[in-house]
């Protein structure tokens, strides 16, 4: 490929084109960041466990990291999940051996979102404010769990009101970045009335929601009709969209539909055989799924603002340590657009062929 070849140039008319960088490979990554991204998310340098592990003690090292790695590259940062259900120490949620109340929590996000926008603000454009605060599937019969919203600890002591509360502290502390949420299986029908409902809510309630992150982890073959679909959906609303952790697991070449075989049923291990040992085809259906999809993101541009994949090269995938899917074996996994030796996979070339 040539050293002229970029896919952040090529797609400047687009949309912008970001990867998810972490503080102990972000020096590794340095060259293809430069040729081909102009956008970077913190993987986990954000979230509450990294910048605040115990009330009111704030360490900044490891997203500072990242911040001073993109400001020397000129880059901006998308800023990624603050307020999760995971990757949050204990405290946010007691107080002192009793369940923490409703005001407190909202305090401490209000205090945390001070500090981190006060430190980072001139280089952030973006906000992931709350993440995955939709439950996943309908809940059981006489379960008494809220139909639309996650029975997180956060959930539990606040109901959905932590989410309004965290948005209001964002636009108050960072009224000039966008503010989005952002959520997983946010293409599927189920999860997509569930998300809807969430941002209709908060807007309701005054909250300025900008726009919703989409966050594209595949395991399934992309429902690419689905995916239209949810786009305009969203941009009905009136939201920009970001595609903010695109990847591709090993999963998505052998799952045709969401009902797939799971450990256990019968024919399973026949079934993902074939994926233990990835083979040339199974790779080459990744490639495609890329080339297809960058194709809809394009044909949406005028409402999709960046493209984030979730890593860099394959040499740092999440996908490594999560498994081929929930419960599913681990093994190594090829999802992003770079090989392991940071070379440009074939789908690249497509990609800025077709830009
Ligand atoms: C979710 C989160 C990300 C990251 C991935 C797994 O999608 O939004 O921050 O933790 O899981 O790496």
């Amino acid at each position: 490929m040539s050293e002229l070849l970029s896919l952040s140039k090529a797609y400047e008319k687009y949309f912008k084109i970001g990867a998810a960088v972490a503080r102990v490979n972000i020096d590794s990554y340095e060259d293809l960041l430069k040729q081909h991204f102009n956008s970077v998310t913190p993987e986990n340098e954000m979230k509450y466990i990294l910048t605040e592990p115990e009330e009111g003690r704030f360490t900044f090292d490891a997203a500072d990291k990242i911040f001073d790695t993109a400001r020397r590259m000129g880059i901006k940062v998308r800023a990624h999940a603050p307020v999760w259900h995971n990757q949050t120490g204990d405290w946010m949620y007691k107080d002192g051996d009793k369940p923490a109340a409703p005001e407190l929590i909202f305090e401490r996000i209000e205090a945390h979102t001070k500090a981190i926008c006060e430190r980072y603000n001139n280089d952030v454009y973006a906000w992931d404010v709350v993440n995955e605060a939709t439950r996943d599937g309908v809940p059981a019969e006489g379960s008494g769990e809220d139909p639309v919203y996650r029975s997180s600890e956060y959930f539990k002591l606040c109901g959905k009101d932590f989410i309004a509360a965290a948005f209001r502290a964002m636009d108050k502390y960072s009224p000039n970045a966008q503010l989005f949420y952002n959520d997983y299986s946010e293409c599927s029908p189920g999860k997509r009335e569930r998300i809807v409902r969430l941002i209709n809510e908060l807007r309701d309630k005054g909250c300025r929601v900008d726009g919703m992150g989409m966050q594209q982890h595949h395991f399934v073959k992309p429902d690419y009709d689905e995916i239209k679909r949810s786009i305009e959906i969203y941009a009905e609303m009136g939201l920009r969209l970001h595609v903010t952790e695109l990847d591709i697991s090993l999963m998505a070449a052998i799952n045709e539909s969401e009902k797939r075989l799971k450990p256990g049923d019968p024919g399973f291990a026949e079934y993902i055989r074939e994926v233990l040992v990835p083979s040339e085809e199974n790779l080459a259906k990744i490639n495609e799924m890329y080339v297809r999809l960058f194709e809809i993101y394009r044909s949406y541009s005028d409402v999709i603002d960046c493209v984030t994949t979730w890593g860099v090269a394959d040499d740092y995938t999440w996908l490594d340590t999560f498994g081929l899917d929930r419960d599913m074996p681990k093994i190594k996994q090829y999802p992003l657009l770079f090989t392991v030796d940071h070379q440009p996979k074939p789908c690249v070339r497509e990609i800025i062929d077709n830009a």
